[in-house]
Parts: C-alpha cells; structure tokens; sequence
C-alpha cells in the first residue's frame, strides 16, 4: 500500500470505518506479568575495531605516544637531530626520542604527530599536552609545543602554541594547557627545541587530550562518543571484544593485565583489525591499552551498565590458526586461568589483595562489583570445550558468584552452533554468547527463535548481532534497523532465557572502519547515532519490569504467515506505571492495530498513550555526520478515556513503541 492508500486508511478511520479483515487484533494480557526482564538487557558490545579506541571513544590525540608502534616513528616526521633511543624510563615501553643541536642556531629539532587522521582542535578549547623529558647532559632546554595547520594559507600555520622550560636530568612529566584561535581538522603537533644550543632534550610518552572529557577525567574518553553510550542506558557493558580477545597469535592475544597500572607503561599490541582486511587495511593501527581494563570498569561504572569482560581461554583465533600447536595445550593453562581469577580480584578483591591494591592505587578502592565473566570470545568445536571446562572449574570454586558466560561459536545454527550448545549445558555455563550477523530474510525469520529454547539450560547472551543488507545493502540504512527492532521482540518476549543482548559492532570512524554496519559512526569531532542505536535505545529505555503475554489469534506475533509482517510484544513497567507495546509493522502496507487489554481492572484503567515510532519515507535512508537526524524516534501522546482497548493504524514499514499509562 503506498502513501495513497494509507491516505485512504486514515481517512476510513477518521470517518469511524472499520477495516473490516486488515484488522490485526492484538491482545495483551495485563494482569498475567511473566518473567521479569533483566537488568542486563540491551547493552552494549565495545571492541577495538574501526579505531573504536585508540582514535576513537579513548580521547588520546598523539598517535605512537610512546615510539613503539613496529617502525617507531610511524605517525612522526623529525627534522633536525632527532635519534631513537631505548633505554627510557619505561621498561615495557623503552624507547623515546632525542632531541639534539642542529648544527647553527637557525637550524631547528623537532617532530611532528599527525595524529589518528589529523590532529583536530576546535578554537577556545582547552588541551592538556604532556610529555615526559628530561635534559640527560643537565641543563635547561625550551620547547615550543604547537599545533599547526600545515595546509594554512595564511601567514601563520600555527593555531596554538605554549612553551615548555625542560630543567631536570632525571625523567619528569611536564604539562602545559593549550587553547587554539582556530577549528582545524586536520592539524598537526608539532614539538621543537628553541633556540638550540648544546643541551639535549629526550622526550617519552608525548600526549595531548582533550581537557573537556567524559566525566573530565585526564586518561578520558571522548565526550561525545561516551555520552552516546551512556544515553542508551545500557544493562551491561561487553569487553574488550571481538576477535582481538583472541588474537591472530597467542602473542597478540589480548592481555588484560598489560592495560592496567600506568598509562605510560602498558605494552603496546597489535590491533589485528589493521590487517584482518587487505581491501581495508589500516597499517598505523595499534592498541595502546590506554584504554584498558581500569578504564572500561570505571565506564561501565559511569552509564550504569554491568561490566562483562571477555578473556581468552587459551585459544588464539580458530579462522586463522588450524594448527593444535597454535593453541595453549589443555594441561598448560594455569596461567591464563589465573589470569582470570586475578581479574575477578582485581575488580571485587579487598584493597589489601594484590590485584584488588592495585585497582585502589589506580583510584578506585570500591569494588566494581563485578557478577559475569565470559571466557572465549567466537569459539568452537572440543578444543573449545575441554579448554573451558577447567576455567570453569576454578572459577566456580574460587568466585561461586560469579556468573560465567561461554561460547556457541560464530554461526546462529549449524553444525558447531547445535555441538556447542549442549556441551554448554555439560560444563554448566550461566550463559551462552550467540552471534549472528545475517541478511534480512534471516531477520525476517527468526520472530520465534527463543520460542522454543530450553527453560532449565544455560541463558542467552545475543552477544553480537546486526541485521547486514543484503546485495550491496550492507550499512546502516533503516531497513536494517527495522527488521533488528522487530527480532527483538522475540528477545522481550523470552525475557526468562535471554538476559542479555549487545549489537554490535558498536563504534566505527568514518576514515578508518573495516567492518559495517557499526552502532554509533563518527570522525575526529562529531559523531552521529544510527537508526539501529536507535532501535536499542528504544528497547533500552522501555524494557520495563516484566514481560506481558501477547497474542493475536491466540499466537504470538512473531511476523509468522498470516501475520501481516507484525512482530510483538509487551512488558509492563511497575515502576512506570506503564504497559508498553511495541509492534513492528516490516510489511508495505498500513495496518491496523486494536490492541486489547485482557484482565484489565478499573483502578488500571489507561489515562494516556505516549507513541514513539522510528520510520523513515525511504527504507534505505541513513543517518550521517551532515544529515544526524534523518531517521530518528518521533514522539506523540494521545488522550485515552476509560477504555480497554486501543485501535490505530500502524505506517508501512515503522517500528512503534506504545506506552499505555495507567
Ligand atoms: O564484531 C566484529 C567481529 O565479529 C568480532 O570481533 C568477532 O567476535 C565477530 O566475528
């Protein structure tokens, strides 16, 4: 039905006409609450891929801070006498750079950083540049520190620029605020000596942020990118991945261990999101663990969401490793376990324990409350299985609480998917992670997926999902978006088995991505949310407390044949004083919708209907840095008089939430 029809729809509604069979009568059964939803539900799946981090939501400008990325100037241009050293104060991240005479006295020494796709400052902003140096041969030495537009056609390339007075032979941390005149996206950081005489300068960990944090914190993250995330209202908070759990090898695994303590210290790793793609290759991406373990409980902490952190279970990634030998052999694993057992302390254990001292010194001497771990990211087959098996083991002995999440491998069905499940069930997992990303008839069909899952096994965990047009649709269009609202009713629905759910990927920067869609897309200053970050937002914000049966011919309404491509499902929210319906309507046509409220008593009667609705005039539409708003939630709010039931008419192609308020 086109715009004419449903012209013709609402027209016959208005003049009180029924619809006669295009009537979808919907009943939902208010005083029969089911299962409680989660706290946990619709959250969030963080990973370091499409500079998610590092030149992302982590707000460090510098690219190569430390001169340890593999070329150790990538990301540099020295001029002058610049040498690398390695014998610098931090043992794990040794080398530095020195910084020596020219030669004559107008001749300079220096570098610049080009930072992760440019340096970019906005004019009367505050930034917090540091270095660590020190003058090894005694002395003083100045520096100039600016940031310069190198493409200026003005006089002056320089924006900013502050001086820095080096007094000391022994290492030290100099900061110095700048606040450029100018915007300027592509900029640079350019560090030189002034006035070069005989005095050596050696500088290490050379960083610049933001002063204007999330929270304000100096090893912050992005404001924008972080406010995003806390605007979701996420239940939990998945960490740090992905496949870069894994690792390409064992050796590039991620270890969470290397990212906690000081910044300056924390060994840099590969990011094998930098190469995993040739089509789309990023050779200057590295992880620095800036953002690590500390950084991401204290953001989970902050937008309310459980931390859900994911270790490696002595398996490097299986895509890339066939060989037994690329493994940890079963009878090796003591180390990895009691990685785990030492995150768990360091996250719940009393300040006077090792790893629980170690968060206090970092700043936070309460625990983070840790309740889920998950151990393996994407694996399969036994080498999964008999590998988790003694994580299990210790976990359970040492942290009975503490509730465990595994792995159902990278399909949604299929021979590893139908193997891992009941051997999840065998080790006694609380959780099992699914994946899928899938095309829209995959979407379209799996309404009642959780349906028919086992009540007494192991709980769901969507751990990663997306809808991915197919034939050449692969983006962020709303089609997508719809047709993920519409599956989640099925999440809502079976809220006694799934506890959790995280879309993902979550972040990708429009110069630097290698996998899409993505949740929330941005650049060095602006960032836009798509239609499917807005779809979790709606389900986020209106999960409510428990779910509500809902029917339509005595069925769920999971777009079955006969179904009209309606997909739904209702919880009440006792808090709120509300039951909530959300329809979505994945059909080219209007339909309409009574909606009845079975068990309905007078003291409940419904006072007002508050109807957000996510549509969009073109289905492949998505939003971008220029047009942010082009598919976002409307909101409208209706009168509703002492009556039981609710009819309307639902657009072609629209995702609706309906609060009913009592
Ligand atoms: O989200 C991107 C990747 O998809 C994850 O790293 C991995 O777990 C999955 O294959």
């Amino acid at each position: 039905m086109g715009f004419k029809s449903q012209l013709l729809t609402a027209m016959a509604l208005a003049a009180g006409l029924s619809l006669g069979a295009a009537t979808n009568e919907l009943t939902v059964q208010v005083n029969k609450p089911g299962a409680p939803v989660q706290p946990t539900m619709y959250g969030l799946f963080f990973e370091d891929i499409n500079y998610a981090a590092d030149g992302g939501l982590y707000a460090e400008m510098v690219k190569n801070r430390s001169f340890e990325f593999p070329q150790n100037l990538m990301g540099w241009v020295t001029f002058g006498n610049v040498s690398l050293k390695d014998d610098g104060p931090f043992d794990r991240n040794p080398h530095y750079v020195r910084l020596g005479a020219a030669g004559h006295g107008h001749k300079h020494t220096g570098l610049e950083n080009e930072g992760f796709f440019g340096v970019t400052v906005k004019k009367g902003a505050k930034y917090r540049f540091s270095t660590w140096a020190r003058t090894p041969g005694g002395g003083k030495a100045k520096l100039r520190v600016e940031i310069i537009n190198p493409a200026s056609s003005a006089n002056s390339q320089v924006i900013a620029s502050k001086e820095i007075t080096v007094d000391s032979k022994d290492w030290k941390k100099y900061e110095v605020e700048i606040t450029p005149d100018k915007s300027e996206k592509k900029g640079k950081l350019r560090i030189f000596l002034v006035k070069p005489d005989e005095t050596v300068v050696d500088l290490e960990h050379v960083s610049m942020f933001p002063v204007d944090t999330y929270k304000g914190r100096e090893n912050g993250m992005r404001k924008d990118l972080a406010q995003a995330l806390a605007d979701i209202h996420p239940g939990v908070f998945r960490f740090p991945g992905g496949c870069i759990v894994e690792g390409t090898d064992l050796a590039t695994r991620y270890q969470w261990k290397n990212t906690v303590g000081p910044v300056e210290n924390r060994p840099l790793n590969e990011n094998r999101w930098h190469y995993t793609f040739t089509n789309r290759f990023y050779p200057d991406y590295y992880q620095t663990g800036g953002l690590g373990f500390y950084e991401y409980f204290l953001l989970s902490e902050d937008i309310g969401a459980e931390p859900l952190p994911i270790l490696n279970v002595g398996l490097s990634c299986q895509y890339q490793n066939d060989k037994p030998s690329a493994h940890v052999p079963v009878d090796s694993l003591d180390e990895y376990i009691q990685d785990a057992l030492d995150l768990i302390e360091f996250a719940n254990g009393a300040v006077s324990t090792k790893w629980g001292g170690l968060r206090a010194e970092m700043g936070h001497p309460e625990p983070f409350n840790l309740k889920f771990i998950g151990i393996g990211n994407e694996q399969w087959g036994p080498e999964y299985v008999e590998r988790l098996k003694p994580f299990v083991e210790a976990i359970r002995k040492a942290y009975p609480g503490i509730k465990i999440v595994g792995s159902s491998g990278p399909n949604s069905e299929g021979k590893d998917f139908d193997y891992l499940w009941p051997e999840m069930r065998r080790v006694k997992a609380d959780l099992v992670d699914e994946h899928f990303y899938r095309n829209e008839k995959w979407f379209l069909s799996q309404g009642a997926r959780y349906d028919s899952y086992d009540r007494k096994g192991p709980k769901v965990f969507a751990g990663e999902y997306a809808c991915h047009g197919s034939k050449g649709k692969k983006y962020n269009h709303f089609n997508a978006a719809l047709l993920e609202a519409a599956f989640m009713t099925g999440l809502e629905r079976n809220a006694d088995v799934v506890h959790m759910a995280t879309y993902a990927p979550l972040f990708a920067h429009i110069e630097g991505w290698q996998w899409r869609p993505d949740m929330i897309w941005f650049d060095n200053d602006s960032s836009f949310r798509t239609a499917s970050y807005y779809v979790q937002q709606l389900y986020a914000h209106n999960k409510g407390t428990n779910v509500l049966p809902l029917t339509m011919d005595k069925k769920a309404v999971t777009g079955a044949e006969g179904q009209n491509g309606l997909f739904a499902s209702a919880v009440l929210d006792k808090e709120r004083n509300e039951y909530i319906v959300k329809v979505a309507n994945t059909s080219d046509e209007s339909q309409e919708l009574k909606i009845n409220f079975a068990g309905l008593k007078k003291k409940d009667n419904v006072k007002k209907v508050v109807v957000q609705t996510l549509s969009s005039d073109d289905p492949l539409a998505d939003n971008s840095l220029e047009n942010p708003d082009r598919v976002k939630p409307v909101t409208k709010e209706f009168a509703m008089d002492e009556r039981a039931d609710w009819t309307t008419v639902l657009a072609p192609k629209t995702f609706a939430v309906y609060h009913f308020v009592k």
